[in-house]
């Protein structure tokens, strides 16, 4: 089988790692993100690599990244929440690296990732959602990864679900990740800093007393203390989650959700809410099986080791 290396491209983070057909990390790196043109980029990802092959031989460079990726596994075409357009990534890397490469959408690849190896296994029909800054979707339909014709199918997150809602990165309006995801956590506990300081005390207490500077995982953190507004914030997320997740079982009757990103270590402060607005929200309830909602088992290492086990196929 041999080794390959699985790179997972963020806005703020790049992630490698050389991966075995097991889908275990056999040795991790981790670079920030220096620029995001196509040449920054592979420029960093070129030297993470020269560093993992100094030590493992490996035939191959799976990268998962933030975007919207183009059929051919090759171009990034656009990202609603970075600044790339029509990037030539899979190109710029191959010729620093010398190996193949292939390009995928990180949601994609955490999907995979944990339909080989994680939450997911033995699963032929599954849904994938990363709840991050966005979020992410990845699908496993009938056993195999669905791209869509284009390359850019599962992009869950931008469904809409409140026409005329919050602007979205995409151009669109009131898109699902404007509302279930760690940017609409943080708008939410902002709105209560400046409506309601003292309701807000405890998730400012964890963000060193700034609001501008409050983030998801403070919220999450407040929750987790059991500060009433912190937990109520999740909860909005949640159902908000719930809701669409009920929409794509219209669509697709996936058997499992597998929830994952930055949002879901909050775990069953988010999922609780999420599963019982599913639950009130999926077409014929009452009178057909229902999903099961689970947080995913790999982490944050699940991106890279998707990448790393699509570049074998
Ligand atoms: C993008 C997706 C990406 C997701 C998570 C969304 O805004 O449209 O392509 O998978 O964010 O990074
Ligand atoms: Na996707
Ligand atoms: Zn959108």
């Amino acid at each position: 089988q041999g080794l390959t290396i699985g790179v997972d491209v963020g806005g703020t983070k790049v992630a490698a790692g050389v991966v075995d057909g097991a889908g275990t990390v056999l040795h991790a790196v981790r670079r920030p993100t220096p620029g995001h043109s196509a040449p920054e980029v592979a420029d960093t990802i070129a030297a993470v690599v020269a560093e993992l092959t100094a030590d493992y031989e490996v035939w191959a460079v799976g990268i998962g990244a933030a975007g919207w990726i183009d059929a051919e596994r090759s171009r990034v075409v656009f990202a609603p929440n970075l600044a790339w357009r029509d990037e030539p990534l899979r190109d710029e890397v191959a010729a620093r690296v010398g190996l193949p490469v292939v390009v995928e959408n990180d949601a994609n690849a955490m999907a995979w990732a944990e339909y080989r190896f994680g939450a997911g296994r033995g699963r032929r029909d599954l849904v994938c959602l990363t709840v991050g800054t966005g979020i992410g979707g990845g699908l496993i339909l009938g056993g195999e990864l669905y791209r869509g014709a284009f390359g850019i199918g599962a992009e869950a997150g931008h469904m809409r679900v409140v026409p005329g809602g919050h602007p979205c990165g995409c151009g669109n309006e009131g898109c699902w990740e404007q509302y279930a995801s760690g940017r609409a956590l943080v708008r939410l506990a902002r709105q209560i800093a400046a409506d309601d300081p003292a309701a807000a005390t405890a998730m400012l207490e964890a963000s060193g007393g700034d609001v501008d500077g409050l983030t998801g995982p403070d919220v999450t953190e407040a929750a987790r203390k059991g500060d009433p507004a912190a937990i109520r914030c999740l909860m909005e997320v949640g159902h908000w989650l719930g809701e669409g997740m009920a929409s794509l079982a219209a669509l697709l009757d996936p058997d499992r959700y597998v929830i994952g990103g930055g949002v879901s270590d909050a775990g069953d402060l988010l999922l609780a809410p999420a599963r019982e607005r599913f639950l009130e929200a999926v077409p014929g309830r009452g009178h057909r099986p229902v999903a099961e909602v689970v947080i995913a088992e790999l982490g944050s290492q699940a991106g890279l080791v998707g990448a790393a086990d699509l570049a074998r196929i």
